[in-house]
């Protein structure tokens, strides 16, 4: 009888501290959680900024960003609707292949451009 008894006393003890310690977890748990969301939102934008650098330095000799206007390649606008401008989806792989191989009088990236250029580049392609 006396063990029961005793346990209450120590639950009941203890439901304060529980109750805080939940609240104190849950608190650390949005804490992380906004963390873990705002580190890759920033960055997205740092990869965004950094490719629009690298296509002003690579290649907006030979393409517009802001128009569908063409130079020596097909003007870029557009591609954040979802399109390249051959009628291919636009997505990060087809955009990557490209980047890579280039053709048609497009040069190959594959060894010129680092892999965390290309991501930045293949970043601000989809915003244009
Ligand atoms: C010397 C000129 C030249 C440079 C520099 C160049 N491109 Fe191109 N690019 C082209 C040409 C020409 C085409 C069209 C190829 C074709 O019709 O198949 C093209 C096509 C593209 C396309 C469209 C592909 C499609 O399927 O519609 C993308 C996207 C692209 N280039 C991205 C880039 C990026 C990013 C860079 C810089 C790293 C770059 N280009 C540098 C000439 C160039």
């Amino acid at each position: 009888m006396k063990r029961p008894v005793l346990s209450n006393i120590g639950k009941l003890a203890y439901l304060p501290v529980e109750e805080h310690d939940l609240k104190q977890s849950a608190r650390l748990f949005i804490g992380a959680a906004a963390l873990a969301l705002a580190v890759p939102f920033a960055a997205m934008a740092d990869d965004v900024s950094d490719g629009a650098t690298a296509f002003g330095a690579k290649c907006a000799v030979c393409h517009n960003a802001d128009s569908a206007e063409r130079k020596i390649g097909p003007g870029l606008a557009g591609i954040k609707d979802g399109k390249l401008p051959s009628g291919k989806e636009a997505t990060t792989e087809n955009i990557m292949t490209i980047i890579n191989e280039g053709g048609n009088g497009m040069p190959a990236y594959e060894s010129i451009l680092t892999a965390e250029e290309k991501t930045a580049l293949v970043a601000y392609l989809k915003t244009i």
